[in-house]
C-alpha cells in the first residue's frame, strides 16, 4: 500500500484539514520510531517491520474517526472496510484497530501508535500557545513540564503516551524527544 493510497482514503473518508494534519502528525512520529527500533536492536518482531506501513497506519489511524461521528464503537470499522477492499497488509488493519483497543496490541507498530498518538496532541497543543504558535519554539523540556502538569491539555491521556516505556522500553523523555523531532523536521506539513 502507498502513501498516496493513504490519502485517497483521507479524502474518500471526509477528512477535516485538521484530521489530516493529525494523521499525518502521527505518521511522522511512526517513521521515526520505525527508524529508532532499527537503530537500537529491536526485540525480533517480524515482518511489520516496514517503514512505509508504519508511517500509513499513523497517516490512517484515525481516517473514520469525523464520518463515524466520533463514536467509539463504529471507529476504525470504515477505515477497515476501505483498507480491505484494497487488500491492505493485515498488520496495518491491525495496528489501527488496537490504537482504539479494538485488538490486541502485539506489535511494535501496534504499541507505538498507541503511545505516540496522544503525544503528537500534546505537541501541538504545546506549539498553539508559543508566542509564534510554531513546532520550533518548542523544546522537549517544555512538554516533560507540560506532561506533568495534568490542567495542560487534559485531554491527553498521559496514561497511554507513559505506554512508551512499559510497551516500547524507550523512556518518557527519549520518547518525547523522538516524536517532537519528527514533527518538527516537518513543521510545515503541519502547518505549525
Ligand atoms: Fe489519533
Amino acid at each position: 500500500m502507498t502513501r498516496d493510497e493513504a490519502f485517497k482514503i483521507l479524502e474518500e473518508l471526509k477528512n477535516s484539514e485538521n484530521m489530516k494534519k493529525h494523521g499525518l502528525a502521527v505518521g511522522f512520529a511512526m517513521a521515526a520510531l520505525y527508524d529508532y527500533f532499527q537503530k537500537n536492536n529491536p526485540p525480533a518482531d517480524g515482518p511489520e517491520m516496514k517503514k512505509g506501513d508504519w508511517e500509513i497506519a499513523g497517516i490512517l489511524h484515525d481516517a473514520d474517526y469525523e464520518i463515524t461521528n466520533k463514536s467509539l464503537d463504529r471507529h476504525t470499522e470504515e477505515t477497515t472496510k476501505k483498507l480491505k477492499e484494497i487488500k491492505a497488509d493485515q498488520l496495518i488493519i491491525n495496528a489501527i484497530r488496537c490504537h482504539c483497543d479494538k485488538a490486541e496490541r502485539k506489535t511494535l507498530m501496534d504499541k507505538s501508535i498507541y503511545a505516540c498518538d496522544e503525544l503528537t496532541g500534546l505537541i501541538v497543543a504545546a506549539a498553539l500557545v508559543q508566542p509564534d504558535k510554531k513546532l520550533k519554539s518548542v523544546s522537549a523540556e517544555s512538554v516533560m513540564r507540560k506532561f506533568k502538569d495534568k490542567s495542560f491539555a487534559a485531554g491527553a491521556n498521559r496514561d497511554q503516551i507513559n505506554t512508551c516505556e512499559t510497551g516500547l522500553k524507550i523512556n518518557l523523555e527519549k520518547f518525547v524527544g523522538i516524536v517532537l523531532t519528527a514533527m518538527q523536521k516537518n513543521s510545515e506539513d503541519l502547518g505549525l
